[in-house]
Protein backbone atom coordinates (compact mmCIF):
# COMPACT_ATOMS: atom_id res chain seq x y z
CA UNK A 1 0.00 0.00 0.00
CA UNK A 2 1.07 3.57 -0.98
CA UNK A 3 0.12 5.59 2.42
CA UNK A 4 2.74 7.47 3.81
CA UNK A 5 3.73 6.12 7.29
CA UNK A 6 2.03 8.66 9.32
CA UNK A 7 -1.43 8.71 7.55
CA UNK A 8 -4.65 9.60 9.71
CA UNK A 9 -6.82 6.93 9.97
CA UNK A 10 -10.19 7.82 11.46
CA UNK A 11 -13.84 9.06 11.20
CA UNK A 12 -16.15 11.69 11.47
CA UNK A 13 -19.10 13.35 13.15
CA UNK A 14 -20.82 16.98 13.35
CA UNK A 15 -22.08 18.33 16.54
CA UNK A 16 -25.89 19.03 15.34
CA UNK A 17 -25.73 15.29 14.29
CA UNK A 18 -24.46 13.61 16.95
CA UNK A 19 -24.16 15.75 20.53
CA UNK A 20 -28.39 16.08 21.48
CA UNK A 21 -28.20 17.82 24.68
CA UNK A 22 -29.48 20.93 22.40
CA UNK A 23 -30.22 23.06 25.50
CA UNK A 24 -28.03 22.05 28.36
CA UNK A 25 -25.41 24.43 29.52
CA UNK A 26 -26.53 27.23 27.93
CA UNK A 27 -26.68 26.15 24.43
CA UNK A 28 -28.36 28.45 22.19
CA UNK A 29 -30.36 27.01 19.55
CA UNK A 30 -29.50 26.38 15.87
CA UNK A 31 -31.40 25.91 12.68
CA UNK A 32 -31.34 22.12 13.10
CA UNK A 33 -33.40 22.37 16.23
CA UNK A 34 -36.28 23.56 14.66
CA UNK A 35 -36.03 20.85 12.27
CA UNK A 36 -38.01 17.79 11.91
CA UNK A 37 -37.35 14.35 10.78
CA UNK A 38 -37.90 13.38 6.89
CA UNK A 39 -37.19 10.48 4.34
CA UNK A 40 -36.00 10.15 0.91
CA UNK A 41 -39.51 10.67 -0.43
CA UNK A 42 -40.33 13.60 1.93
CA UNK A 43 -38.27 16.42 3.32
CA UNK A 44 -37.85 17.80 6.84
CA UNK A 45 -39.46 20.82 7.82
CA UNK A 46 -38.54 23.53 9.57
CA UNK A 47 -41.44 25.00 12.06
CA UNK A 48 -42.06 28.57 12.68
CA UNK A 49 -45.19 30.55 13.60
CA UNK A 50 -45.83 33.75 11.24
CA UNK A 51 -46.58 37.07 11.98
CA UNK A 52 -50.04 36.34 13.04
CA UNK A 53 -49.30 33.56 15.28
CA UNK A 54 -50.20 30.83 13.19
CA UNK A 55 -48.21 27.49 13.35
CA UNK A 56 -46.75 26.73 9.79
CA UNK A 57 -43.90 23.93 8.33
CA UNK A 58 -42.38 24.45 4.99
CA UNK A 59 -39.48 22.34 3.17
CA UNK A 60 -36.06 23.32 4.89
CA UNK A 61 -34.27 23.05 1.30
CA UNK A 62 -33.69 27.01 0.76
CA UNK A 63 -36.12 27.90 3.22
CA UNK A 64 -36.12 31.61 3.74
CA UNK A 65 -38.70 32.88 6.97
CA UNK A 66 -41.21 34.79 5.96
CA UNK A 67 -41.28 38.44 7.14
CA UNK A 68 -42.26 38.65 11.02
CA UNK A 69 -42.22 34.97 11.22
CA UNK A 70 -40.24 33.35 14.12
CA UNK A 71 -38.70 30.08 14.20
CA UNK A 72 -40.15 27.78 17.25
CA UNK A 73 -40.10 24.52 18.61
CA UNK A 74 -43.72 22.80 18.79
CA UNK A 75 -44.53 20.41 21.37
CA UNK A 76 -46.47 17.67 18.95
CA UNK A 77 -43.44 17.71 16.60
CA UNK A 78 -40.05 15.29 16.99
CA UNK A 79 -36.92 17.04 16.41
CA UNK A 80 -34.19 14.31 16.11
CA UNK A 81 -31.19 16.53 16.49
CA UNK A 82 -32.57 17.42 19.87
CA UNK A 83 -31.03 14.46 21.06
CA UNK A 84 -29.64 12.92 18.15
CA UNK A 85 -27.12 10.25 20.15
CA UNK A 86 -26.02 12.32 23.15
CA UNK A 87 -22.30 12.28 22.39
CA UNK A 88 -22.33 15.27 24.57
CA UNK A 89 -22.61 12.82 27.64
CA UNK A 90 -20.91 9.53 25.87
CA UNK A 91 -18.17 11.46 24.81
CA UNK A 92 -15.30 9.54 27.04
CA UNK A 93 -17.17 5.83 26.26
CA UNK A 94 -16.82 6.74 21.87
CA UNK A 95 -13.59 8.32 22.28
CA UNK A 96 -12.25 4.64 24.30
CA UNK A 97 -13.98 3.04 21.25
CA UNK A 98 -12.42 5.01 18.34
CA UNK A 99 -9.01 4.62 20.47
CA UNK A 100 -10.11 0.37 20.37
CA UNK A 101 -10.69 0.72 16.69
CA UNK A 102 -7.28 2.55 16.01
CA UNK A 103 -7.94 5.78 15.27
CA UNK A 104 -5.05 8.59 14.38
CA UNK A 105 -7.65 10.85 13.63
CA UNK A 106 -11.25 11.92 14.68
CA UNK A 107 -13.29 14.95 13.01
CA UNK A 108 -15.79 16.74 14.84
CA UNK A 109 -17.48 20.20 14.57
CA UNK A 110 -17.98 22.83 17.56
CA UNK A 111 -21.54 23.74 17.90
CA UNK A 112 -20.92 27.69 17.20
CA UNK A 113 -24.18 28.27 19.74
CA UNK A 114 -22.90 26.78 22.42
CA UNK A 115 -19.72 29.26 22.51
CA UNK A 116 -22.12 31.99 21.51
CA UNK A 117 -25.65 31.26 22.32
CA UNK A 118 -26.93 34.57 20.00
CA UNK A 119 -24.06 34.44 18.50
CA UNK A 120 -23.60 38.58 19.45
CA UNK A 121 -22.61 38.09 22.90
CA UNK A 122 -19.41 40.16 24.28
CA UNK A 123 -18.40 37.13 26.40
CA UNK A 124 -18.29 33.17 25.39
CA UNK A 125 -20.16 31.03 26.86
CA UNK A 126 -17.86 29.21 29.15
CA UNK A 127 -19.90 25.90 29.92
CA UNK A 128 -19.30 25.62 26.22
CA UNK A 129 -15.96 26.27 26.12
CA UNK A 130 -15.03 23.73 28.95
CA UNK A 131 -17.15 21.37 27.21
CA UNK A 132 -15.16 20.84 23.94
CA UNK A 133 -11.75 21.50 25.92
CA UNK A 134 -12.61 18.07 27.61
CA UNK A 135 -13.49 15.91 24.61
CA UNK A 136 -9.89 17.67 23.28
CA UNK A 137 -8.06 16.54 26.08
CA UNK A 138 -9.80 13.18 26.13
CA UNK A 139 -8.24 12.73 22.47
CA UNK A 140 -5.02 13.76 23.38
CA UNK A 141 -5.29 11.28 25.79
CA UNK A 142 -5.83 9.18 23.57
CA UNK A 143 -3.21 9.51 20.82
CA UNK A 144 -6.12 10.92 18.05
CA UNK A 145 -5.58 14.11 16.80
CA UNK A 146 -9.00 16.31 16.38
CA UNK A 147 -9.88 17.34 13.12
CA UNK A 148 -12.34 20.18 13.82
CA UNK A 149 -15.27 21.96 11.71
CA UNK A 150 -15.88 25.39 12.58
CA UNK A 151 -19.12 25.04 11.10
CA UNK A 152 -21.02 22.74 9.88
CA UNK A 153 -24.22 23.75 9.29
CA UNK A 154 -25.20 25.51 12.15
CA UNK A 155 -25.42 29.05 12.41
CA UNK A 156 -26.78 30.16 15.94
CA UNK A 157 -30.99 30.24 15.16
CA UNK A 158 -30.97 34.10 16.21
CA UNK A 159 -28.81 35.74 14.25
CA UNK A 160 -30.44 33.84 11.23
CA UNK A 161 -33.82 35.13 12.50
CA UNK A 162 -31.74 38.84 12.56
CA UNK A 163 -29.69 38.85 9.59
CA UNK A 164 -31.33 35.92 6.89
CA UNK A 165 -29.01 32.94 5.94
CA UNK A 166 -25.70 34.62 5.47
CA UNK A 167 -26.97 37.09 3.75
CA UNK A 168 -25.49 40.02 5.52
CA UNK A 169 -22.03 41.40 5.61
CA UNK A 170 -21.75 41.37 9.44
CA UNK A 171 -21.91 37.55 9.80
CA UNK A 172 -18.07 38.20 8.80
CA UNK A 173 -17.19 39.75 11.80
CA UNK A 174 -19.03 37.74 13.76
CA UNK A 175 -17.71 34.48 12.51
CA UNK A 176 -14.12 35.75 13.54
CA UNK A 177 -15.25 37.08 17.00
CA UNK A 178 -16.13 33.39 17.31
CA UNK A 179 -13.26 31.67 15.59
CA UNK A 180 -10.66 33.89 17.81
CA UNK A 181 -12.41 32.40 20.66
CA UNK A 182 -11.51 29.09 20.09
CA UNK A 183 -8.51 29.19 18.36
CA UNK A 184 -7.35 31.01 21.26
CA UNK A 185 -9.01 28.41 24.10
CA UNK A 186 -8.33 25.76 22.03
CA UNK A 187 -4.28 26.53 20.99
CA UNK A 188 -2.22 23.70 21.65
CA UNK A 189 -5.16 20.89 21.53
CA UNK A 190 -6.53 21.43 17.79
CA UNK A 191 -3.47 21.92 14.82
CA UNK A 192 -6.14 21.19 12.05
CA UNK A 193 -9.34 22.88 11.43
CA UNK A 194 -11.85 23.20 8.34
CA UNK A 195 -14.00 26.82 8.06
CA UNK A 196 -16.76 25.94 6.69
CA UNK A 197 -18.67 22.17 5.71
CA UNK A 198 -19.28 21.79 2.50
CA UNK A 199 -19.58 25.18 1.43
CA UNK A 200 -20.00 24.81 -2.14
CA UNK A 201 -23.26 23.19 -1.08
CA UNK A 202 -25.24 26.58 -1.33
CA UNK A 203 -24.62 26.60 -4.96
CA UNK A 204 -24.06 23.19 -6.43
CA UNK A 205 -27.27 21.94 -5.32
CA UNK A 206 -29.22 25.11 -6.82
CA UNK A 207 -31.20 24.00 -9.75
CA UNK A 208 -30.54 26.05 -12.98
CA UNK A 209 -33.87 26.06 -13.01
CA UNK A 210 -34.43 28.46 -9.67
CA UNK A 211 -34.70 32.23 -9.72
CA UNK A 212 -32.16 34.86 -10.58
CA UNK A 213 -33.29 35.71 -6.91
CA UNK A 214 -32.02 32.47 -5.78
CA UNK A 215 -29.00 32.43 -7.41
CA UNK A 216 -28.04 35.98 -6.54
CA UNK A 217 -28.72 34.95 -2.47
CA UNK A 218 -26.46 31.75 -3.01
CA UNK A 219 -23.57 33.75 -4.72
CA UNK A 220 -23.60 36.59 -2.12
CA UNK A 221 -24.33 34.44 1.38
CA UNK A 222 -21.19 32.23 -0.64
CA UNK A 223 -19.21 35.32 -0.99
CA UNK A 224 -19.44 36.53 2.96
CA UNK A 225 -18.55 32.83 3.38
CA UNK A 226 -15.37 33.05 1.40
CA UNK A 227 -14.35 36.26 3.28
CA UNK A 228 -15.05 35.08 6.63
CA UNK A 229 -13.43 31.63 5.52
CA UNK A 230 -10.05 33.03 4.23
CA UNK A 231 -10.19 36.38 7.37
CA UNK A 232 -10.14 32.40 9.47
CA UNK A 233 -7.01 31.25 8.26
CA UNK A 234 -5.52 34.35 8.59
CA UNK A 235 -6.39 34.59 12.15
CA UNK A 236 -5.77 30.91 12.71
CA UNK A 237 -2.00 31.19 10.97
CA UNK A 238 -1.50 34.61 13.29
CA UNK A 239 -2.48 32.57 16.68
CA UNK A 240 -0.70 29.69 15.96
CA UNK A 241 1.88 29.12 13.16
CA UNK A 242 1.45 25.25 13.62
CA UNK A 243 -2.24 25.70 12.54
CA UNK A 244 -3.37 23.48 9.35
CA UNK A 245 -6.02 25.44 8.14
CA UNK A 246 -8.41 23.30 5.17
CA UNK A 247 -11.50 24.22 3.00
CA UNK A 248 -14.14 21.15 3.10
CA UNK A 249 -16.13 20.96 -0.44
CA UNK A 250 -19.14 18.50 -1.15
CA UNK A 251 -16.91 16.49 -3.57
CA UNK A 252 -18.68 15.39 -6.60
CA UNK A 253 -17.53 13.65 -9.76
CA UNK A 254 -19.29 14.35 -12.47
CA UNK A 255 -19.36 12.79 -15.84
CA UNK A 256 -21.22 13.94 -19.43
CA UNK A 257 -23.91 10.76 -19.91
CA UNK A 258 -23.42 11.33 -23.44
CA UNK A 259 -20.39 12.00 -26.01
CA UNK A 260 -22.76 15.07 -27.57
CA UNK A 261 -20.08 17.95 -27.22
CA UNK A 262 -22.53 20.08 -25.85
CA UNK A 263 -23.14 16.95 -22.88
CA UNK A 264 -19.22 17.55 -22.26
CA UNK A 265 -19.22 21.46 -22.36
CA UNK A 266 -22.69 21.05 -19.58
CA UNK A 267 -20.26 18.91 -17.41
CA UNK A 268 -17.40 20.68 -17.45
CA UNK A 269 -19.65 24.07 -16.81
CA UNK A 270 -20.79 21.66 -14.01
CA UNK A 271 -17.43 21.15 -12.03
CA UNK A 272 -16.78 25.00 -12.58
CA UNK A 273 -20.23 26.09 -10.93
CA UNK A 274 -20.39 23.44 -8.32
CA UNK A 275 -16.69 22.17 -7.44
CA UNK A 276 -13.97 24.63 -8.78
CA UNK A 277 -15.78 27.68 -7.93
CA UNK A 278 -15.11 27.63 -4.51
CA UNK A 279 -12.09 25.40 -4.37
CA UNK A 280 -10.10 28.08 -6.75
CA UNK A 281 -11.83 31.22 -4.41
CA UNK A 282 -9.71 29.37 -1.28
CA UNK A 283 -7.01 27.87 -2.57
CA UNK A 284 -5.86 30.06 -4.97
CA UNK A 285 -7.01 33.19 -3.26
CA UNK A 286 -9.35 34.98 -6.07
CA UNK A 287 -12.56 34.67 -8.11
CA UNK A 288 -11.33 32.54 -11.24
CA UNK A 289 -12.36 33.90 -14.70
CA UNK A 290 -15.47 32.21 -15.01
CA UNK A 291 -17.14 33.51 -12.17
CA UNK A 292 -18.24 36.04 -14.12
CA UNK A 293 -20.04 34.31 -16.87
CA UNK A 294 -21.51 32.10 -13.64
CA UNK A 295 -23.05 35.15 -12.54
CA UNK A 296 -23.99 37.07 -15.79
CA UNK A 297 -26.06 33.72 -16.78
CA UNK A 298 -28.35 34.55 -13.57
CA UNK A 299 -27.60 38.50 -13.86
CA UNK A 300 -25.86 38.46 -10.29
CA UNK A 301 -24.46 41.42 -8.83
CA UNK A 302 -22.65 41.14 -5.89
CA UNK A 303 -21.11 43.03 -2.66
CA UNK A 304 -17.63 42.97 -3.07
CA UNK A 305 -15.11 45.38 -1.53
CA UNK A 306 -11.47 46.02 -2.58
CA UNK A 307 -10.85 44.57 1.15
CA UNK A 308 -12.79 41.46 0.52
CA UNK A 309 -10.14 40.87 -2.50
CA UNK A 310 -7.25 41.34 -0.33
CA UNK A 311 -8.91 39.72 2.38
CA UNK A 312 -8.81 36.62 0.03
CA UNK A 313 -5.37 36.95 -1.23
CA UNK A 314 -3.94 36.82 2.18
CA UNK A 315 -6.19 33.70 3.41
CA UNK A 316 -5.38 30.67 1.11
CA UNK A 317 -5.47 27.39 2.52
CA UNK A 318 -3.11 25.03 3.54
CA UNK A 319 -5.06 21.84 2.61
CA UNK A 320 -7.90 20.77 0.69
CA UNK A 321 -10.63 18.94 2.13
CA UNK A 322 -13.65 16.86 0.92
CA UNK A 323 -16.47 14.65 1.16
CA UNK A 324 -17.07 12.25 -0.84
CA UNK A 325 -19.83 9.86 -1.56
CA UNK A 326 -21.17 9.44 -5.17
CA UNK A 327 -20.78 10.89 -8.67
CA UNK A 328 -23.29 12.09 -10.90
CA UNK A 329 -24.16 12.14 -15.11
CA UNK A 330 -25.24 15.12 -16.29
CA UNK A 331 -26.79 15.96 -19.95
CA UNK A 332 -28.10 18.40 -22.57
CA UNK A 333 -30.93 15.90 -23.27
CA UNK A 334 -33.93 15.21 -22.78
CA UNK A 335 -34.05 12.49 -19.47
CA UNK A 336 -36.50 11.62 -17.02
CA UNK A 337 -34.75 8.76 -15.45
CA UNK A 338 -33.23 10.71 -12.32
CA UNK A 339 -32.08 9.30 -8.91
CA UNK A 340 -32.82 10.86 -5.30
CA UNK A 341 -35.59 11.26 -3.61
CA UNK A 342 -36.22 14.68 -2.65
CA UNK A 343 -33.07 15.87 -3.36
CA UNK A 344 -31.88 15.45 -7.51
CA UNK A 345 -28.52 13.64 -7.58
CA UNK A 346 -28.36 13.77 -11.83
CA UNK A 347 -29.70 11.32 -14.60
CA UNK A 348 -29.17 7.23 -13.63
CA UNK A 349 -25.72 6.17 -14.53
CA UNK A 350 -26.28 2.91 -16.44
CA UNK A 351 -22.69 1.70 -15.37
CA UNK A 352 -23.14 2.17 -11.82
CA UNK A 353 -25.27 0.53 -8.68
CA UNK A 354 -27.22 2.47 -6.04
CA UNK A 355 -27.99 2.45 -2.21
CA UNK A 356 -31.00 2.16 -0.51
CA UNK A 357 -31.33 6.31 -0.69
CA UNK A 358 -30.19 7.05 -4.38
CA UNK A 359 -26.69 7.67 -4.27
CA UNK A 360 -24.14 6.49 -6.98
CA UNK A 361 -21.57 3.73 -5.52
CA UNK A 362 -18.46 4.35 -7.57
CA UNK A 363 -15.13 3.94 -6.13
CA UNK A 364 -13.42 5.32 -9.46
CA UNK A 365 -15.10 8.49 -8.97
CA UNK A 366 -12.97 8.94 -6.00
CA UNK A 367 -9.87 8.35 -8.02
CA UNK A 368 -10.50 10.55 -10.40
CA UNK A 369 -11.68 13.11 -8.04
CA UNK A 370 -8.54 12.65 -5.80
CA UNK A 371 -6.23 12.95 -9.19
CA UNK A 372 -8.00 15.63 -11.01
CA UNK A 373 -8.18 18.00 -7.49
CA UNK A 374 -4.25 17.14 -6.88
CA UNK A 375 -3.46 18.49 -9.86
CA UNK A 376 -5.19 21.35 -9.89
CA UNK A 377 -4.08 22.87 -6.34
CA UNK A 378 -1.02 20.65 -5.54
CA UNK A 379 -1.63 20.63 -2.16
CA UNK A 380 -2.25 18.14 0.31
CA UNK A 381 -5.53 16.58 0.48
CA UNK A 382 -8.10 14.75 3.27
CA UNK A 383 -11.01 12.84 2.22
CA UNK A 384 -12.75 13.66 5.52
CA UNK A 385 -15.84 12.01 4.86
CA UNK A 386 -17.12 8.86 3.20
CA UNK A 387 -19.21 6.30 3.55
CA UNK A 388 -22.21 3.94 3.65
CA UNK A 389 -25.70 4.80 4.50
CA UNK A 390 -27.35 1.86 5.07
CA UNK A 391 -30.25 -0.30 6.74
CA UNK A 392 -28.57 -2.14 9.77
CA UNK A 393 -30.31 -5.31 11.47
CA UNK A 394 -29.26 -5.66 14.94
CA UNK A 395 -29.41 -9.98 15.25
CA UNK A 396 -30.99 -11.82 18.43
CA UNK A 397 -27.54 -12.34 19.76
CA UNK A 398 -26.73 -8.59 19.86
CA UNK A 399 -24.37 -9.36 16.66
CA UNK A 400 -24.73 -6.40 13.74
CA UNK A 401 -23.28 -8.10 9.98
CA UNK A 402 -22.82 -5.38 7.37
CA UNK A 403 -20.68 -6.72 4.83
CA UNK A 404 -21.97 -4.02 2.29
CA UNK A 405 -20.19 -1.52 3.82
CA UNK A 406 -16.82 -3.14 5.15
CA UNK A 407 -16.89 -3.56 0.73
CA UNK A 408 -17.97 -0.16 0.25
CA UNK A 409 -14.76 1.02 2.28
CA UNK A 410 -12.78 -1.56 0.69
CA UNK A 411 -13.45 -0.61 -2.66
CA UNK A 412 -12.42 3.17 -1.86
CA UNK A 413 -9.71 2.85 0.46
CA UNK A 414 -8.07 0.77 -2.70
CA UNK A 415 -9.03 3.79 -5.09
CA UNK A 416 -6.97 6.14 -2.52
CA UNK A 417 -4.20 4.06 -2.47
CA UNK A 418 -4.47 3.96 -6.27
CA UNK A 419 -3.97 7.52 -6.62
CA UNK A 420 -1.56 8.08 -3.75
CA UNK A 421 0.83 5.64 -6.11
CA UNK A 422 -0.14 7.91 -8.71
CA UNK A 423 1.60 10.95 -7.19
CA UNK A 424 -1.40 12.43 -4.84
CA UNK A 425 -0.47 14.19 -1.71
CA UNK A 426 -3.07 12.65 0.21
CA UNK A 427 -2.85 12.99 4.56
CA UNK A 428 -6.17 11.34 5.76
CA UNK A 429 -9.51 9.42 5.41
CA UNK A 430 -11.96 10.40 8.61
CA UNK A 431 -14.99 7.95 7.46
CA UNK A 432 -18.22 9.51 7.92
CA UNK A 433 -20.72 8.92 10.48
CA UNK A 434 -18.14 6.49 12.38
CA UNK A 435 -20.72 6.24 15.20
CA UNK A 436 -23.87 6.22 13.83
CA UNK A 437 -25.99 9.37 13.93
CA UNK A 438 -28.58 11.65 12.42
CA UNK A 439 -28.74 11.87 8.94
CA UNK A 440 -28.37 15.30 7.68
CA UNK A 441 -30.35 14.80 4.59
CA UNK A 442 -33.10 12.93 5.63
CA UNK A 443 -33.05 13.22 9.95
CA UNK A 444 -33.51 9.94 9.91
CA UNK A 445 -31.43 7.43 12.24
CA UNK A 446 -31.94 3.91 10.20
CA UNK A 447 -29.39 5.34 7.43
CA UNK A 448 -26.73 4.15 9.62
CA UNK A 449 -22.86 4.28 8.49
CA UNK A 450 -21.34 3.63 11.56
CA UNK A 451 -19.04 0.88 12.61
CA UNK A 452 -20.80 1.53 15.85
CA UNK A 453 -23.90 1.07 16.33
CA UNK A 454 -26.16 3.24 18.61
CA UNK A 455 -29.71 2.09 19.94
CA UNK A 456 -31.70 5.17 18.69
CA UNK A 457 -34.40 4.88 16.49
CA UNK A 458 -36.56 7.61 14.66
CA UNK A 459 -39.69 7.33 16.74
CA UNK A 460 -37.29 9.13 19.54
CA UNK A 461 -36.89 5.61 21.48
CA UNK A 462 -33.66 4.16 22.10
CA UNK A 463 -31.19 3.61 24.79
CA UNK A 464 -27.88 5.02 23.77
CA UNK A 465 -26.36 1.84 23.79
CA UNK A 466 -23.39 1.67 21.73
CA UNK A 467 -22.26 -1.78 20.26
CA UNK A 468 -19.40 -2.64 17.84
CA UNK A 469 -20.66 -4.19 14.59
CA UNK A 470 -18.64 -6.33 12.07
CA UNK A 471 -16.94 -3.54 10.09
CA UNK A 472 -15.73 -2.09 13.72
CA UNK A 473 -13.56 -5.41 13.57
CA UNK A 474 -12.51 -5.23 10.06
CA UNK A 475 -11.87 -1.27 10.21
CA UNK A 476 -9.39 -1.32 13.05
CA UNK A 477 -7.35 -3.81 10.84
CA UNK A 478 -7.21 -1.53 8.44
CA UNK A 479 -6.57 1.39 10.74
CA UNK A 480 -3.72 -0.63 12.42
CA UNK A 481 -2.06 -1.78 9.36
CA UNK A 482 -1.80 1.78 7.90
CA UNK A 483 -4.72 0.51 5.07
CA UNK A 484 -2.25 -2.57 4.05
CA UNK A 485 -4.49 -5.52 5.33
CA UNK A 486 -7.94 -4.89 3.65
CA UNK A 487 -9.32 -8.47 3.87
C1 LIG B 1 -22.51 15.53 4.09
C2 LIG B 1 -22.57 16.29 5.37
O1 LIG B 1 -23.31 16.19 3.19
O2 LIG B 1 -23.05 14.26 3.99
C3 LIG B 1 -22.97 15.47 6.58
O3 LIG B 1 -21.39 17.00 5.64
C4 LIG B 1 -24.00 14.45 6.17
O4 LIG B 1 -23.41 16.34 7.57
C5 LIG B 1 -23.39 13.52 5.16
O5 LIG B 1 -24.52 13.73 7.25
C6 LIG B 1 -24.26 12.37 4.72
O6 LIG B 1 -25.51 12.84 4.33
P1 LIG B 1 -26.83 12.27 4.98
O7 LIG B 1 -27.91 13.04 4.38
O8 LIG B 1 -26.88 10.83 4.61
O9 LIG B 1 -26.70 12.46 6.44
Amino acid sequence: MAFKKNFFWGGAIAANQAEGAWNVDGRGMAKTDVTTGGSVKAPRMVTYVDKDGNKCKAPSHHFTLPDGAHYQVFEDELYPNHDAIDFYHHYKEDIALLKEMGFTMFRLSISWSRIYPTGEEDKPNQAGIDYYRSVFEELKKNGIEPLVSIWHFDTPLALEEKYGDWLDRRYIDLYEKYVRTIFTEFKGLVHYWLTFNEINNTINFLPDTASDEDFQNAYQHLHYQFVASARAVRIGHEIDPENMMGCMICGITYYPLTPDPKDILHCQHTWEKGIFYSGDVQCLGKYPTYAKRLWDEHNVKLDITEQDIEELAQGKMDMYTFSYYMTQAVTTHKNDDVVGGNMSFGVRNPYLTYSDWGWALDPDGLQYYLEMIYNRYEIPLMVVENGLGAFDTVEEDGSIHDPYRVDYHRAHIKAMDVAVENGVDLIAYTTWGCIDLVSAGTGEMRKRYGFIYVDKHDDGTGTFERKRKDSFYWYKKVCESNGADLD
